[in-house]
């Protein structure tokens, strides 16, 4: 073995630069288990969109020269890296966990070029993929699950497929086959036989992930501009990856308590009389609701920021109406603002040029839904502050909460060419490096402006977003239609948006686009109770989604899984507080917690909501009987408390009124009195549903409004309880609110029942 010909020089007390004579790379320890790669390809610029401080940890880190190569040891890790730069990354044992692969590109044979194909079906794969401006291969060892990913479509474990970081608004059937959808989050977890990470290229150009499709001998990361820029976050468990990675990109903040109820939305509630038909439809219905959403028909013209008073009434009536119900508003705001002399915001823009521009200096034009249309540009700060100061005119009406919308962007005359000038902070960019964070900027606006309009904790609801959003906004996962295979696909779009950190999402319930059928509406409602944003959406020209539009019996079902939820806010919302310092998402795939039990691995069609409830909701049409399985430990009907032994799996019966939902051992479970919309009454009670098993839960308790809390005006509770159920206690951790009137313990499934 020879010498190693690179040398290195730190940079910092973080950052190495290394050199082999030829090329350059940069490693920057974050922490023991963070480290970045960084080699300027074109841009050179280590800011980043998705992280927003400094996260280095600057812990103690040593570089030795091992024959060839060098070595960079942190307390976790050992990083190799050869004369031509590759990287081999090891743990302390010297086991293999992540390894570049240097040899040469090995795509799987096809038979291609086949002019006869091609007649067939126009964009068969047959076509020429361009050149990525660099690519980033790892050698496959043949076990790797791949997880993560944002809302990409397909399953769970994303092995064998290739998906496109580029947001795009696509209303077709979302297949398997569809790479690219709203967001872009490049971050993917790897669980492999022993050992799993994570990696987050952070770069906004698009760019493709290939999971073992492309080949046999490794997965790749094509990226076309910018840097070589990504984090390699290690750990022991997944839970600890999905941790790292919200460390740098942040953790979803704690929301307002009324955007954990259930909310009612739909395109087309033509004017005032619409939504008071709504409102009156649940109230009449007993079936609870918190919001009402305001799609597009509510402003004059489809102009952002003004109101059609003609058909909803003088401005704000209709929100402060409803409001004396118990209603919430939410209103949607799409970028595009249309091109419209004499209209406050185009005037404004145009004065103050915070449109984008085509190259030759002019404003450039496209198509959204009030016609031509000019785009902000978000990138920069000024823009930004203006945009988030126009929401005071939607809170001043008595609006709750903004709704984003078309913002990858969309636009209608044909895709944004990618040398349009997009800002990217004070640097003039084009729209190819901009696209992908053009919906984050918009939405971190929109936040920015409800926090200072209201004081309260900001309710954003996006489509388009990258990585770190989760700061600003939830999601929900845009165009869906009414099919069994977009809600089979909404369990693992859910669970993977959690594992990316993006923890509040939902999908429209009972399908967007395309009629929905009554069975179909209960099986989403059902799984849509237990989604963060629990959303009935659906299109223009549809048939009615309302609960009450169909049989009595879908109403019931409706209604029940409504009140279900309403019970069950409190573990949503201590979800909520305590994913902002784990960065745990409310919904998990059973991998996360069971990665070692390979039955967990490609479940595609139950879900946890924390730790302690498995949910298995049916998502075949006629289907009665689910096939459930349990992981290892006591599991318990969460209904009856009927037991069963984990480690197997399940035929549950699972007639129309039913989704099968499971407490884990030791669960202890909150649960609040059944209210029409959260607030109607205070929650003077708080009742805890007590599995058998030795449990602890801590339980959280605000105002659920403002930011008091980080004033200490909250209460922690720890509950414990005692294998046999005959002792549970009750200890106050942290008392700086009003506390409840009456804690009350349920046992369940301890054969009381
Ligand atoms: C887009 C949105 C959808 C909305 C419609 C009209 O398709 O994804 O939710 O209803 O636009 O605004």
């Amino acid at each position: 073995m020879g010498e190693t010909i690179l040398k290195y020089n730190r940079l910092y007390d973080t950052v190495l630069e290394i050199t082999n004579g030829r090329d350059t790379t940069y490693i920057d320890v974050i922490t023991d288990r963070i480290i970045r790669f960084f080699t300027p390809v074109e841009d050179n610029d280590w800011t980043s969109r998705a992280i927003e401080e400094d996260k280095h940890k600057h812990v103690a880190f040593e570089i030795v020269a091992e024959g060839e190569r060098l070595v960079v040891i942190t307390a976790c890790y050992k990083i190799y890296v050869s004369d031509d730069l590759a990287i081999d990354i090891r743990d302390m044992s010297g086991g293999s966990v992540v390894c570049d692969y240097t040899g040469k590109r090995t795509k799987q044979k096809r038979i291609t070029d086949n002019g006869l194909a091609l007649l067939e079906a126009e964009g068969h794969s047959g076509s020429q993929e361009e050149k990525p401006a660099f690519s980033v291969l790892k050698k496959l060892d043949g076990d790797e699950k791949f997880y993560g990913l944002g809302d990409k479509t397909g399953y769970l474990n994303k092995a064998g497929y290739e998906f496109v970081n580029w947001n795009t608004d696509y209303p077709q059937v979302q297949a398997e086959s569809v790479k690219a959808l709203y967001k872009s989050i490049p971050f993917v977890l790897v669980l492999k036989n022993t050992c799993c990470y994570g990696l987050f290229f952070d770069n906004t150009y698009r760019n493709i992930f290939n999971m073992a499709q492309e080949s046999r001998d490794y997965f790749a990361y094509h990226c076309y501009g910018g840097d070589k820029n990504y984090y390699f976050i290690g750990g022991n468990t997944l839970p600890d990856i999905v941790s790292g990675y919200t460390y740098l990109t942040g953790t979803t903040p704690l929301p307002q308590l009324f955007t954990l109820g259930h909310q009612q939305s739909r395109w087309g509630y033509s004017c005032a009389q619409d939504i008071l038909e709504v409102a009156k439809g649940y109230r009449d219905n007993d079936i609870p609701c918190d919001v009402i959403h305001f799609d597009i028909d509510y402003m004059d013209g489809y102009r952002v920021f003004t109101f059609d008073e003609n058909s909803y009434g003088k401005r704000g009536q209709i929100f402060s109406t409803i409001k004396e119900q118990g209603f919430k508003s939410v209103c949607i705001i799409d970028p595009g603002v249309k091109k419209d002399t004499g209209y406050f915001m185009y005037d404004e823009g145009m004065a103050f040029d915070y449109f984008t521009h085509n190259t030759d200096g002019t404003v450039y034009e496209n198509a959204v839904w009030p016609g031509d249309s000019v785009f902000p540009d978000f990138g920069k700060k000024e823009v930004r502050d203006w945009w988030a100061s126009k929401q005071q005119i939607l809170m001043e009406c008595g609006v709750d909460g903004v709704w984003n919308d078309m913002n990858e962007p969309a636009s209608f005359k044909g895709e944004i060419p990618p040398e349009i000038i997009f800002y990217d902070e004070d640097k003039a960019a084009t729209h190819a490096k901009v696209h992908n964070i053009y919906g984050h900027n918009m939405a971190r606006a929109t936040y920015q402006g409800i926090k200072e309009a209201t004081g309260k904790r900001p309710f954003v609801i996006t489509r388009a977003c990258y990585s770190g959003s989760q700061k600003y906004t939830t999601v929900w996962t845009g165009d869906n239609m009414s099919l069994w295979a977009h809600i089979q696909m909404a369990i693992p779009q859910l669970c993977n948006l959690g594992l990316s950190g993006i923890s509040f999402a939902g999908t429209d319930i009972g399908g967007f686009s395309h009629d929905t059928t009554e069975e179909l509406m209960c099986r989403w409602v059902q799984l849509g109770a237990f989604s963060p944003l629990f959303r009935n959406h659906s299109a223009l020209g549809c048939i009615y989604q309302e609960p009450w539009r169909f049989s009595k019996r879908t109403m019931d079902i409706y209604r029940e899984a409504v009140k279900l939820r309403y019970s069950l806010i409190p573990y949503f919302y201590d979800l909520f507080y305590t994913g902002q310092s784990t960065g745990l998402p409310v919904i998990r795939p059973l991998v996360l917690h069971y990665q070692n039990d390979v039955n967990t691995h490609n479940l595609n069609d139950e879900f946890m909501v924390g730790e302690n409830l498995l949910v298995a909701p049916v998502v075949n049409q006629g289907e009665t009987v689910k096939k459930v399985y349990l992981p290892a430990g006591n599991w318990y009907d969460f209904y009856t408390g009927k037991e069963y032994e984990g480690g197997k799996y399940y035929l549950v019966d699972a007639p129309l009124e039913m989704c099968p939902v499971f407490a884990k051992e030791g669960a202890i479970i909150p649960t609040y009195e059944v209210v029409n919309y959260v607030g109607e009454k205070a929650y003077d009670t708080i009742r805890l549903i007590v599995f058998p098993g030795q449990g602890e839960y801590i339980h959280y308790q605000d105002n659920g409004t403002d930011y008091a809390c980080e004033q200490g005006e909250y209460n922690l509770y720890r509950f414990t309880s005692e294998k046999n159920g005959s002792e549970v206690k009750t200890e106050l951790i942290h008392e700086g609110y009003e506390k409840y009137g009456e804690i009350i313990f349920l046992l369940r499934g301890y054969g009381l029942v």
